[in-house]
């Protein structure tokens, strides 16, 4: 996701945001910017990598020693300079670096634009420099961001800086991280310890709904609703490259621990405030068309197309129209019969994986509608398709697909009742019903999450296994496929991923003592049958690591039960997917091998 910096000292601030900027480089960006206080607030900015900005910079060093910057990973509005940060009011009064997502932008620019503010981006976040400026009639400083921050629905981490405070930074904290740097006559922000951790260990963590106010000589903590704070100033012991994990061993394990988040953040301001209606902007322009369709073929590869599997099930549940779903490698090497009222539905994190873009490229010649499911903003498959719906799962570092698939199907879910709702053919207690279930998925991701500690107990038992099945049913089969997918790719162990009902047809072929099964058996509408593919297995001597919502179902077939909680069946893989994750990563990790680094594999394959 985006990084912040901030400086306020003796030294000068620019050498310093930029070596900052480069110490988060490893989360990913697409552009850069710094604004330091001299005479007036200089602001420098640009697309693409930090050497661009510092291409940008003037010949003369900028001796100001108080500054903010900015790498962002674009979320709205497309990656160029106009959009990149630091923002500005008109008047060039306030600029402002900001992480998170303002859902109430909209609203607020049109307010803002009425009172005469010219907006020159295509950004939520520049709306808070003239916000902020705007309160400046009223009060100032903290007190002012205080009064805009009250404004704003959404989340965010943020530093400004104001023309006329000189030498202090002021933060605010809201779902984002910041920590701020404690040194001698000098203070740093940032949103990554690992930014500010050459300079100093000494830190103070801001919480939620807290600001500070940041000179060089002290730091003056404040709740947004007005309450004092009082915060001890913390040592942090880690090394920048643990650090930037969060202190995690691995990118993937940093991802997989992170999926709460990520699900709050797909959904988030993507539904009305009564939660019955699912808000998906990047659709709207399209909406007649979508009322149109007959049809939708889902597009994608490896983890992206078993997303679309489930997909599938979800959409043709809640709309009606018939799904179909197809490898990008394989779609543009038939002839596929599309039509006018066809959609195809890209989903990909990169953007870039050329057999999707090839797809899509096909599906176009043929004058379908395309859509794209992209994580990241401004790629190749977001441009080309003619609308489409941003995951908002943040940078996905680790090579295996984690947050992004969950992502995935957080959106599929929301554009299932989108869709339901624009057709017509769902009515509003179904839709409201499942929104409010997918409200309810961070919380028991987390519960998930908390049990990591039993499922590595539970490898450690089954570490030596040379193959395993994967077995799941109608929402589970996706599941199995993405399961066994994850967990030969990161640990090399042979895995299978088969649909229940395909066992009997092959695989159960290889079932003996040594051959065991992860089966995925919530009690959901295809329990009983699910359990009899069980009592196969083990009539067959099959061990059997049960992925399920009731231990007691099924605890006398199975050598180990992992238990989920329990959600509409049609959301239960954004649960039961997690498991599978920690299974692949604790195995690789047993194996000794690194999950951050797979063999043979590349984060993007941009080659056909
Ligand atoms: C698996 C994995 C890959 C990707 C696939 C598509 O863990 O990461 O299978 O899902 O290469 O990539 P994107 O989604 O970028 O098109």
């Amino acid at each position: 996701m985006c990084g912040i910096i901030g400086y306020v000292g003796k030294k000068r601030a620019l050498p310093i945001l930029l070596t900052g900027l480069s110490a988060m480089e490893y989360r990913g960006y697409d552009s850069a910017g710094v604004c330091v206080q001299a005479s007036g607030l200089v602001r420098i900015r640009a697309a693409g990598k930090i050497e661009k900005l510092r291409e940008r910079l003037p010949p003369a060093p900028l001796a100001g020693t108080a500054g903010i910057a900015h790498t962002r990973w674009a979320t709205h509005g497309v990656p160029d300079e106009a959009n990149a940060h630091p923002h500005m009011d008109c008047h060039e009064q306030v600029a402002i670096v900001h992480n998170g997502i303002i859902e109430n932008y909209s609203e607020l620019r049109e307010g803002l634009k009425a009172k005469g503010h010219t907006f020159t981006s295509q950004t939520d976040s520049e709306v808070l420099a003239h916000l902020i400026e705007s309160e400046c009639e009223e009060a100032s400083g903290l007190a002012a961001i205080r009064r805009a921050l009250k404004r704003v629905r959404g989340t965010y981490g943020i530093v400004v800086i104001f023309k006329d405070i000189p030498q202090t930074l002021f933060a605010a904290r809201m779902g984002s991280p910041l920590v701020i740097g404690v040194g001698a006559h000098e203070h740093y922000v940032a949103s990554d310890p690992s930014a500010i951790l050459a300079h100093t260990r000494d830190v103070i963590f801001l919480d939620d709904g807290e600001l500070a106010a940041v000179s060089s000589e002290g730091v003056t903590l404040a709740g947004l609703d007005e309450q004092p704070v009082n915060k001890q100033v913390e040592r942090v012991t880690w090394e920048v490259e643990t650090a930037q994990k969060n202190g995690n061993p691995h990118f993937m394990l940093k991802e997989i621990l992170e999926q709460s988040a990520v699900v709050e953040n797909s959904t988030r301001g993507r539904i009305d405030l009564i939660g019955t209606r699912a808000v998906l902007g990047g659709l709207r322009d399209v909406s007649e068309r979508l009322e149109e369709i007959d049809r939708i073929i889902i597009i994608g590869c490896g983890s992206a197309y078993y997303a679309g599997l489930v997909g599938e099930y979800l959409l043709e549940e809640l709309t009606g129209i018939p799904v179909e779903v197809e490898l990008g490698s394989e779609f543009r090497y038939r002839k596929p019969i599309i039509s006018a009222r066809t959609a195809v539905l890209a989903i990909s994190q990169s953007g870039e994986t050329a057999d999707t873009l090839e797809a899509v490229r096909e599906a176009k010649r043929k004058h379908a509608l395309t859509l794209g499911l992209v994580n990241v903003v401004g790629s190749t498959v977001a441009r080309e398709t003619d609308a489409g719906v941003y995951n908002h799962a943040g940078p996905e570092i680790g090579v295996a697909s984690t947050k992004a698939f969950l992502s995935q199907l957080s959106v599929l879910a929301l554009m299932g009742v989108y869709l339901g709702a624009l057709r017509g053919v769902l009515p509003e207690r179904e839709a409201g019903a499942v929104l409010a279930a997918l409200y309810e998925i961070p919380d028991q991701i987390q519960m998930i999450l908390e049990g990591r500690a039993r499922i590595s107990q539970i490898v450690k038992r089954h570490a030596a296994m040379g193959n395993c099945l994967f077995l799941g049913r109608k929402y589970q089969a996706p599941i199995a496929y993405e399961g066994a997918l994850k967990l030969k790719e990161v640990s090399y162990v042979h895995a299978e991923g088969y649909s229940c009902g395909e066992m009997k047809h092959g695989p159960i072929a290889l079932i003996d003592t040594s051959f065991p099964s992860v089966v995925l058996c919530p009690l959901d509408s295809v329990f009983e049958k699910t359990r009899s593919n069980m009592e196969e297995i083990r009539a067959r001597g099959g061990k059997i690591i049960a992925i399920t919502t009731d231990h007691d179902a099924v605890s006398s077939l199975c050598e180990e039960v992992i238990i989920v909680p329990k959600t509409l069946e049609c959301l239960q893989p954004l649960l039961t997917v997690i498991p599978t994750q920690i299974l692949a990563y604790e195995m690789a990790v047993a194996r000794g091998f690194d999950p951050d680094r797979p063999r043979n594999l590349a984060k993007s394959v941009t080659v056909e």
